[in-house]
This record gives structure tokens, C-alpha cells and sequence, in this order.
């Protein structure tokens, strides 16, 4: 049988580069004849997408457990897509995925409160699990001081030192609960140079764009 396509997930905090670093494995790829396309999440073409938008950039405000649903849902409506790639044999490079929902979301605080959840993590969980699983994740870790010497954060919601401080929590803890489901979190030093991290990226990368024999595994399950 011929192999798949392989699921190579980019995670990270806001100013880590990983829109860039993306980019740069989307070219390399191209380069050494690979088929192989860049996906984003939020994908803010589609409807649901256009929802999203507008609450990050605080042009309408939702339900915290609703803002959740759509960002998973978000994820769902491209979940048949990205299977049919894989299986055609194309390479996807995905920038943020379900981990970012789960981050995002789960990290907030109730009013008032610098540590008290407003959600909880396993029901932050739940709605994408099921959806195709990455193969590979890169968590590009970014130091705040480092963040901030790009040029700091945006105007987005959730472009804040605090929330992005508590966003990284839970992403550590998300990559130790990946890592026990036997699913691949690579945690990558995105302090370093975009040159230097763009060759740990490969060289975590290379192997598995040769193609996979594995099935496409569900995420959570
Ligand atoms: P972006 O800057 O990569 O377009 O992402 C927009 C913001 O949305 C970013 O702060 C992370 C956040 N986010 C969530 O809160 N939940 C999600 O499911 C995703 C994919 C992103
Ligand atoms: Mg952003």
C-alpha cells in the first residue's frame, strides 16, 4: 500500500514564529519534491471562521463555552478534508491545532481571580477529541522577554503577557498528557534563531515526510 501523508502540527505561543517557521518547512519540503500543503487554524475563510474573527478582535463578544465550541468546530468542519489529504499521500503542515483550543481556553481565569479556572481542562478536551491526530507536534516555546524583543504582542485578544504566561502552563501540560497517549511533542527552543530553529524543526520533521504506514490515528482517544 502506499504510505500517507504525514500530520506535522506547529504549536506555540503568540511571537514564536510559527507562522513563519511553517512557512519555512512548507518550502523546504517543496524544495526536496514532497507534496505538501499549510493549513491554519482558526481558519477564519469560513463562516464559523468569520465568527471567530470578529470576537478576536473584540468586535463581538460570545460565551466563553461558546467561543470554545466554535473554534472546535472550526477544526471539524475541515476534519474530512485533512484525512482525504493524508491519504492521497500529501504531507500537512497544520499552524495550531486542537492544542491551542484546549490552551486557550482552559487557561482562563474567572473574574477577578490570577488562578481559579473558569473552564475545565477535560471539558476543554472533549469536543475535538476524535478529530484526526497529528503525527508530530512542535511546541516552539517562547521566553516572554523574547516575545517582546519581536516587537511584543498585538491587539488581539489574548495577546497579553498574563494570559500568555498562563496559555504556556497548560501547554506543558498538555504535551506531557500527548506524550502519554504515545503521540510525538517535540518542544522546541524558539528563543534561538529563526535559522536554528528552522533545522531542529527539520531534523524532527524529516523522517516522517517520507511518507507514513501508519493509519491516521483519532486525537484523545
Ligand atoms: P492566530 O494568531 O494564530 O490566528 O490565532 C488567533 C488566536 O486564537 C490566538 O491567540 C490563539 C487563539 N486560539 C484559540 O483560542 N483557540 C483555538 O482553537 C485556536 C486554534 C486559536
Ligand atoms: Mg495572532
Amino acid at each position: 500500500m502506499p504510505k500517507r501523508g504525514a500530520f506535522i502540527v506547529i504549536e506555540g505561543l503568540d511571537r514564536s514564529g510559527k507562522s513563519t517557521q511553517a512557512a519555512a518547512l512548507l518550502r523546504r519540503l517543496q524544495d526536496a519534491q514532497v507534496s505538501a500543503k499549510l493549513i491554519k487554524f482558526p481558519d477564519r475563510t469560513t463562516p464559523i471562521g468569520k465568527m471567530i474573527d470578529a470576537y478576536l478582535r473584540s468586535e463581538s463578544e460570545l460565551d466563553d463555552r461558546a467561543i470554545h465550541l466554535l473554534f472546535s468546530a472550526n477544526r471539524w468542519e475541515l476534519a474530512s478534508s485533512i484525512e482525504a489529504t493524508l491519504r492521497s499521500g500529501e504531507t500537512i503542515i497544520c499552524d495550531r491545532y486542537a492544542f491551542s483550543g484546549l490552551a486557550f481556553s482552559a487557561s482562563k481565569v474567572r473574574p477577578g481571580s490570577q488562578s481559579y479556572p473558569l473552564l475545565d481542562y477535560d471539558w476543554c478536551r472533549t469536543p475535538d477529541a476524535g478529530l484526526p491526530a497529528p503525527d508530530l507536534t512542535l511546541f516552539l516555546d517562547v521566553s516572554t522577554d523574547a516575545a517582546k524583543a519581536r516587537g511584543g504582542y498585538g491587539e488581539e485578544r489574548y495577546e497579553r503577557e498574563d494570559v500568555q504566561r498562563r496559555v504556556r502552563d497548560v501547554f506543558v501540560r498538555i504535551g506531557d498528557q500527548v506524550e502519554a497517549g504515545g503521540g510525538r511533542w517535540e518542544v522546541v527552543d524558539a528563543d534561538e534563531s529563526e535559522e536554528a530553529v528552522r533545522d531542529v524543526i527539520w531534523d524532527a520533521a524529516k523522517d516522517l515526510v517520507k511518507g507514513v504506514d501508519a493509519p491516521i490515528e483519532k486525537l484523545w482517544d
